[in-house]
Parts: C-alpha cells; sequence; structure tokens
C-alpha cells in the first residue's frame, strides 16, 4: 500500500469507530432486536419465538461469520403501534442491526417501513398474511403463509367427499388469505361454500357462530385462527354437538396448536389439518430439537412458532457466514435469497424472488400416542411456493 492509501483507510477507520456512526466494519457484534408478543393474549406465540431463538443460539454458539451475535428481547403485547415503536427504538438508538419477530400480521406491517428506512433485514418468524414480504425488500420470512397450507386442504377437501363447507375464520388479514385460499381452490374442484363466516380476533366467543355453522348443516367447517386460540374453538366445537350432528372440522395446524393440542382433550381427536411443522414430525433433527427445546423451557412442546424463532436464526448466521461478517443489510438480505437447508420441519429453501419460504405441506390428523395428543403426519405436497405470489410472479 502506498504511504497516501494507508493514511486514507485509517482516517476511514477513524471515522468508522467514531460512536454513534455505523459500521459494518468497526462492529463487533451484530444485534438482533427480537419483538414478540409476551404478555396480553398472544403471550403464547412469542414464548415460543423466544424459545426457538435462544434454543438456536444455544446450541450453534453465539458466534456466526466472525461476529458476536446478541440478541435483545422486546415485548410488544401483540400491539402495532407498540411494535413500530419498539423497531424504530431499535434501530436508530441501539442500532441492532436486524429486527425479528412479528407475532402477528398487524405487527409486521407496521413494522415494514422502518425496515426500509433504515436499510436492516426484518425475519418475519410468525406472521403469515402472503403480502407481507411485498412491503418492505429487507424482509425475509421463515414463517409459513396462510394459502400456502390452505390450498392443500381445499384439494383434500374435494377429494375426499365433503361438498358443502362453511369457512369460519378470524377476521383479520391472514383469515382473510385463508378464507379466499379455500373458496377459490374448493369451489374450483366443484365444492361449495354455503356460508362464510368471520369471528372477531380479540376474545371471540363462538358459540353464535358455531351455531349459524350448525344451521347451515355442512359435510365440515374449515377453519383459521391464529396460534392461541384454537383451544377456545375446539372446546365450542364440542359443546355445541356439531361432531355429534355429523359436522367435520377441517382446519390449518394453526388450530391444533402442538403448544395447546394436549389441552385440547378428546374432542380433538380426528381433526384433519394441514400445516409445515408437527411437534411429532419423523425425522432425527426434529426429535433432537423436540427434546432439546422441552429441556430447555420446563417441558414446553414446540410449535410452528417455535421453529419459525429457530430457523429465523438460522438465516441470519447463515447469512453473516455468507458475508463473512458483513453487516449491510443489502449484503444480508441477498445471502439470505437462495438458502436451502434441513429444517427440523423437513426441506426448505428462500424464494429469491420473494423471500418467502418454501417447504413441505404435510396432512396431519389429530391422534393419541402414549396418552398424548399429536398431529400426526399422513401424506405431504414437497416444495409448495406462496400460492398467491407464484400466480403473478
Ligand atoms: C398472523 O397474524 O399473521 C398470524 C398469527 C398467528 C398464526 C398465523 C398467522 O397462527
Amino acid at each position: 500500500m502506498k504511504r497516501r492509501q494507508i493514511l486514507k483507510a485509517l482516517a476511514l477507520s477513524t471515522v468508522l469507530a467514531l460512536p454513534g456512526v455505523p459500521s459494518a466494519v468497526a462492529q463487533e457484534s451484530v444485534k438482533v432486536g427480537l419483538i414478540v408478543p409476551l404478555t396480553g393474549p398472544f403471550a403464547t406465540t412469542g414464548r415460543q419465538v423466544e424459545a426457538g431463538a435462544k434454543l438456536y443460539m444455544a446450541t450453534h454458539g453465539d458466534e456466526a461469520g466472525g461476529k458476536t451475535i446478541e440478541l435483545i428481547v422486546r415485548d410488544d403485547a401483540a400491539t402495532a403501534e407498540q411494535t413500530r415503536r419498539i423497531a424504530q427504538e431499535l434501530v436508530t438508538r441501539e442500532r441492532v442491526n436486524v429486527i425479528a419477530g412479528f407475532g402477528h400480521t398487524p405487527l409486521a406491517m407496521a413494522s415494514a417501513p422502518i425496515a426500509t428506512q433504515g436499510k436492516v433485514p426484518m425475519i418475519v418468524m410468525a406472521a403469515g398474511t402472503s403480502v407481507i414480504t411485498e412491503k418492505s425488500p429487507f424482509i425475509v420470512r421463515s414463517s409459513f403463509t396462510l394459502p400456502q397450507v390452505t390450498v392443500p386442504l381445499a384439494e383434500w377437501a374435494a377429494k375426499n367427499n365433503l361438498k358443502k363447507v362453511v369457512t369460519l375464520v378470524a377476521d383479520y388479514a391472514p383469515g382473510l388469505d385463508a378464507e379466499k385460499a379455500f373458496t377459490e381452490t374448493f369451489t374450483k374442484a366443484g365444492g361449495e361454500i354455503v356460508e362464510s363466516i368471520r369471528v372477531p380476533l380479540a376474545n371471540p366467543d363462538f358459540a353464535p357462530f358455531l351455531q349459524r355453522v350448525r344451521d347451515a348443516k355442512p359435510d365440515a367447517v374449515f377453519s383459521f385462527v391464529p396460534s392461541g386460540v384454537g383451544s377456545a374453538l375446539m372446546k365450542q366445537f364440542d359443546d355445541r354437538g356439531l361432531a355429534d350432528a355429523g359436522i367435520r372440522l377441517i382446519a390449518t395446524g394453526d388450530v391444533t396448536d402442538d403448544d395447546l393440542l394436549n389441552g385440547m382433550g378428546k374432542a380433538a381427536l380426528g381433526t384433519i389439518t394441514t400445516h409445515h411443522y408437527s411437534a411429532d414430525h419423523d425425522s432425527p433433527e426434529n426429535k433432537d430439537f423436540v427434546k432439546a427445546f422441552e429441556a430447555a423451557n420446563n417441558g414446553m412442546r414446540p410449535n410452528f412458532m417455535g421453529v419459525g424463532g429457530y430457523d429465523g436464526m438460522h438465516l441470519i448466521y447463515e447469512a453473516l457466514k455468507k458475508t463473512g461478517g458483513d453487516t449491510s443489510g443489502q449484503a444480508m438480505v441477498d445471502a439470505m435469497k437462495g438458502l436451502q437447508w434441513t429444517s427440523v420441519r423437513g426441506p426448505v429453501s428462500i424464494d429469491p424472488e420473494t423471500r418467502d419460504i418454501v417447504q413441505t405441506v404435510y396432512f396431519r390428523e389429530v391422534k393419541e400416542k402414549d396418552g398424548q395428543l399429536w398431529n400426526v403426519e399422513f401424506d405431504k405436497v414437497e416444495a409448495v411456493k406462496d400460492p398467491v405470489k407464484a400466480a403473478t410472479n
């Protein structure tokens, strides 16, 4: 190096080392701001995502690409204004390199502009509305989309002699995504939707809605409610005697959430769902994961939210390895595009076009094994992309 170049490099490194000046070069630790609901009615989601992220760090060490990973966990109580405020604060004041978590769709939507303005990767570990990844070029998703898991279930329903179905979904974005995906696929296959019911997201009383289902006399109800709410639906479905009236419940796996399934009791038996993760998934990776997760969390069984947190950390670690520790948002997001790995849920990859996860969708039935309830997989569709974006790309 010539003397002038050396001086220039020295001057540059001094500038970069100044406090308050963010720099990919001078910074030794990589800060990940994890924003999840840890209080309120959706606290189970936050607990799972946090436990998944922490387990990844405990089992893979806290270093990647020559940088130390530091996790900063914040509770947004599932309130969009709080998520946005926390995201803003983490990016501008704490100077985090990545924001992550996002337990519900409105929380992810509220934070997307902050990822864009701050040029920081935003890892959506939980929320499932299709459109989320289009809200910022810095978003990468490790969870799933509702249409991704719903389309295979609608096809299954049509093939399995269900002719008349009532849809019953939580009345917000992912519910509307699920309703639309089910309705379009099922009617195209010759089925009939006899009624489309939307229930409030907060503290839903399912009783009046389930009475409407009974009156409509369908072969089945298709349902999506977010993780944490499935037990109430299952209980009231049973109390109202819908199964006795010959009406089946089919649902996305959010309803028979592994975290709560044992508490649902026998009413859940026989429920058919589609989803991307079951704690019962038969692979050596998953067996080790479930054992370690339960050991680290007082016996709590991992659900798909826990896996979203675990795999979201994997994305961050692998991106840092690929960039050699370069934490610039664009470099990290580019490194995540096209990543493939064997997740505890099965083979997955990040679609380089959409930054959404491509994964196997499993058909499952709730069964009892050794005195516990499990979502037992009986069939699968491989390499499923989000069908909404696949149709427009
Ligand atoms: C969402 O709000 O996007 C969401 C939340 C919980 C779920 C699925 C989707 O189980």
